[in-house]
């Protein structure tokens, strides 16, 4: 019977990062994967091979759109779609390996399948049982499922099987304006399908700064993406050769029915907790989430949960920051996660990016603020790449000029926003960032510009 002081279950971003940061603590530790790849939905089917192919897919546009413009003639563009796939699978194959390098660099031991708890100090694999002191659960989510939409991952698919496409679709009804929609709607878009979404609320990205959804929704619309607003789909039938879409507009219940090649069910993710055993051992739960105190402590001593599987944004990073503190808790060290600083990013082109609050939920709470916003229209950097569109806005208090969030449609959005992050950290103001010299010429300039606009004003706007 092997001993250890930390069992981790589940090998994605959360759980890898946790066993990792325990072996570096001296902890003897396991992590549990049962898909026979580290890196959980993340790295397998989720953050990385989206990201290779948004990546592939935007040269495209960009050689469509732009390398006429620069004196650039590449000849016709064409797309293998196989070999597109193949590139993508060699990123997700690279990164896992890398994984399990830093396993072995850390001495954590990777156990092969399905864990189960068997009891607050033991964890079963096939049939090897790990005892250990804690146990940290890092299982993650699934997709959520749809009633009357059956999913096949071939020609009705969740993110998974939207990766796997083996060729372009004519038709790409996706269904759910968040992230995983409009992240794949793109790639697929830019391929030549033809994409349709359908959200059931007015509005996309549920969440962001309502001038960010209207101002992203317009330029995802000038890339041809049509959308259906506040329609909540019923059913999906499979006919032969095409499938039928129906959904019912909220306002005054019409039913309208769309065709398609495919659809991606992008409605969110659930908590993945089967067999695992949390009722067996008295693990609380609260609508399929491990219910886990501040310190991420679940309501039985020595077993532990971060992640998608518990409370909060279903991000990669915030599961992360988690694996980290439940480590230093475990060694009796005070583990931080700051909640109010986690960056959101939306791998588009151009990209979104945000942190802190919103002018909505400060308006909500009462918080007098001020704006400052300057639009990369009026960036020199942004002019040469042909990347003016979006704009930067920070948003600080009314009276201490403290930052209190910021929002980004913009080229690199997703790398600038974390100097706001740090910003916010040290909790600086709008004025600290205006007074930090921004080399030139750089995207990042209009960080700065938007907080000297928050304040006597912008320069070049
Ligand atoms: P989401 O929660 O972001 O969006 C789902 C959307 O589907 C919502 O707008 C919702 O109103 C809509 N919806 C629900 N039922 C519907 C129906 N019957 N008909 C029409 N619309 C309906 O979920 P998504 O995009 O599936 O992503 C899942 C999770 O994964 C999220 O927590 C997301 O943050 C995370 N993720 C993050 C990424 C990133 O950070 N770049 C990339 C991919 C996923």
């Amino acid at each position: 019977m092997a001993e250890y002081d930390v069992v981790v279950i589940g090998g994605g971003p959360g759980g890898y990062v946790c066993a990792i940061r325990c072996g570096q603590l001296g902890l003897k530790v396991a992590c549990v994967e049962g898909r026979g790849a580290l890196g959980g939905t993340c790295l397998n089917v989720g953050c990385i091979p989206s990201k290779a192919l948004l990546h592939a897919s935007e040269l495209v546009h960009e050689a469509e759109t732009n390398f006429e413009k620069m004196g650039i003639s590449a000849g016709g563009v064409s797309v293998d779609v196989p070999q597109m796939l193949a590139y993508k699978d060699g990123v997700i194959k690279a990164n896992t390996q890398g994984i399990e390098f830093l396993f072995k660099k850390n001495k954590v031991d990777y156990v092969k399948g399905w864990g189960e708890i068997v009891s607050p100090t033991e964890v079963r694999v096939s049939d090897q049982t790990l005892n250990t002191r804690n146990i940290v659960i890092a299982t993650g989510s699934e997709p959520a499922s749809l009633p009357g939409v059956e999913i096949d991952e071939e020609r009705v698919v969740t993110s998974t099987g939207a990766l796997e496409l083996t060729k372009v679709p004519k038709k790409l009804v996706v269904i759910g304006a968040g992230v995983i929609g409009l992240e794949l709607g793109s790639v697929w878009g830019r391929l030549g399908a033809e994409v349709t979404v359908i959200e059931f609320l007015d509005v996309i990205t549920p969440g962001q700064d309502g001038e960010v959804q209207k101002h992203f929704q317009r330029i995802l619309k000038k890339q041809g993406m049509s959308f259906v607003l506040g329609a909540a789909v019923q059913k999906v039938e499979k006919l032969k050769t095409k499938l039928k879409v129906t959904y019912k507009m909220r306002k005054d219940e019409s039913e309208h029915v769309v065709d398609a090649d495919v659809v991606l069910v992008a409605t969110g993710r659930r908590p993945y907790t089967a067999g695992l055993g949390l009722e067996a051992v008295g693990v609380e739960t609260e609508r399929g989430m491990v219910t886990t105190d501040a310190r991420w402590r679940t309501n039985v001593p020595g077993i532990w949960a971060i992640g998608d599987v518990i409370a909060g944004p279903m991000l990669a990073h915030k599961a992360e920051d988690e694996g980290m503190a439940v480590a230093e808790e475990i060694v009796g060290k005070h583990g931080h996660v700051n909640y109010g600083v986690i960056p959101g990013v939306i791998y588009t082109a151009p990209e979104v990016a945000s942190v802190g609050q919103t002018e909505e939920s400060l308006k909500e709470a009462g918080h007098a603020y001020k704006v400052g916003k300057f639009p990369f229209m009026a960036n020199g950097r942004a002019k040469a790449h042909f990347a003016t569109e979006g704009f930067v806005k920070l948003i600080a208090d009314a009276e201490t000029d403290r930052i209190l969030g910021c929002h980004v449609i913009g080229p690199g959005a997703g790398d600038l926003i974390h100097e706001i992050c740090v910003a916010m950290e040290f909790g600086a103001s709008a004025e600290d960032l205006a007074l930090t010299c921004h080399a030139h010429p750089t995207f990042s300039e209009a960080m700065r510009e938007a907080a000297l606009a928050c304040g006597g004003g912008a320069i070049h706007a």
